[in-house]
């Protein structure tokens, strides 16, 4: 990649080593990440006794993994380039299948780590124009980057480093979660040293797509599986531009930028704009992905917040045979928990109400859908519906208004 000219910022030193937390495992802050929602999600899937899955919008790819760890061969398919390199180290790679290929990426995790900071484009970008990583840290996600293409490229070790870089760039970031701007006051976790960590990887057969979902559903390339998931954008915020500094660290083509946030310029070309960012376009890219999917069963995510309402959504999944719709009480990004700010930082408005409910639509063969159904609302993970729950709404201790029995 061409280094830009570096203006004033410092190098930093190596980072200590760093020892993974056993059993943490991290994925990047993402929003409209479905966190709160894998355990159910995971239910359903056992209940469905899927032995095939695709995730169809797969982010952060937590869904794909925890189906993955069931024992289905996941297919995960995203439209965005760092979303895709989380899909072929999570879903793609088994670790098991080359012997000593843990190892290597620990020694290759070591090696990167030992690095000294390089300023290159991120560090004057993302650290000296914008502020979203103090520029010793900049200097160092530059060094480790090029490394990891010099090294690294081609090999199957590139996406599990590239995910190991993207997720210690996370840890060390000064943003609320979101790209489109930066903390004004450095955030605390901005201070600690970048440090890569060796990637939980996920034993089983797998793989990663990527592309625009519309194009793919039906396709040969995602095939036909026993489970879907479809967990696509349902408003305006798209993915590529609020979390252009990944896809930038991942493309690694030093793009010209615009903006407080320097995003890409690439960003302004509206052929890259998602169906499903556009008001007009969503409802039948939503309604094209539904009926399209070569699967069994579909199980689909939506939140109150989104331009379809509860009645079309429902009626968008009939076509498909019988529908539940589960209900879990969540709360909202964490942009709607700081308020309304004015450009120098003073909170100008409040936000209508911090939580949501998120739905998750369950249709297929009937006595398939009730068995997954009930093996969530047994376990005291989620509650059917058959109408809207009230927002905001407390979380649904008991049966909340519009619940049904299943
Ligand atoms: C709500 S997020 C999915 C979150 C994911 N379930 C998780 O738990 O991390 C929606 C995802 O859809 C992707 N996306 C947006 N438009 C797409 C399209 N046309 N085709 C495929 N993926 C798309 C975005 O990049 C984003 O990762």
């Amino acid at each position: 990649m061409p280094t830009p000219a570096i203006r004033a910022g410092g190098s930093g030193g190596p980072a200590t080593r760093e020892a993974a937390p056993p059993h943490v495992h991290t994925v990047i802050k993402y929003l409209g990440s479905k966190r709160r929602l894998v355990p159910a999600l995971t239910v359903l899937a056992e209940a469905s006794d899927a032995r095939t899955g695709l995730d169809l919008f797969c982010g952060t790819t937590r869904v794909s993994q925890a189906w993955k760890r069931l024992g289905i061969s996941m297919t995960a398919v995203d439209s965005a380039r760092f979303a895709h390199v989380l899909a072929r180290c999570y879903i793609a790679t088994d670790p098991e299948a080359r012997p000593g290929f843990v190892a290597e990426i620990a020694d290759a995790v070591d090696r990167l780590n030992m690095l000294p900071g390089t300023p290159g484009y991120v560090t004057a970008t993302f650290c000296e124009d914008a502020r979203f990583f103090r520029p010793e840290n900049g200097a160092r996600i530059d060094a480790v980057r090029d490394a990891i293409e010099r090294d690294h490229e081609g090999s199957d070790r590139w996406p599990v480093l590239m995910t190991s870089l993207l997720e210690a760039a996370d840890r060390v970031d000064s943003t609320t979660g979101l790209q489109m701007a930066y903390l004004k006051q450095w955030a605390p976790r901005a201070n600690s040293p970048l440090t890569l960590r060796v990637p939980e990887l996920v034993a089983g057969p797998g793989q990663a797509v990527r592309g625009d979902a519309c194009a793919l559903v039906g396709s040969d390339a995602v095939g036909h599986v026993d489970l879907a998931y479809l967990d696509p954008p349902y408003n305006q915020h798209r993915y590529d531009s609020n979390y252009h500094v990944w896809d930038t660290i991942v493309a690694w083509d030093a793009p010209a930028h615009y903006g407080v946030a320097c995003k890409r310029q690439d960003l302004r070309d509206p052929a890259r704009r998602s169906a499903f960012n556009g008001r007009r376009t969503m409802p039948g890219a939503l309604r094209q992905v539904i009926g399209e999917v070569r699967a069994e069963v579909v199980v689909l995510s939506y939140n109150n917040e989104s331009w379809l309402s509860f009645e079309e959504l429902h009626q968008a999944c009939a076509g498909r045979g019988h529908v539940v719709v589960l209900a879990f009480d969540s709360a909202r990004y964490v942009g709607a928990r700081i308020g309304i700010h004015n450009p120098s930082g003073h909170k100008v408005g409040t936000v209508s109400h911090l939580r949501n409910t998120e739905y998750v639509l369950v249709a297929g063969d009937r006595s398939r859908v009730l068995r997954m159904a009930r093996a969530v609302v047994d376990r005291g993970l989620g509650v059917v519906v058959d109408r809207p729950v009230p927002v905001p709404g407390p979380v649904p201790a008991d049966v909340p208004d519009g619940a049904v029995p299943v």
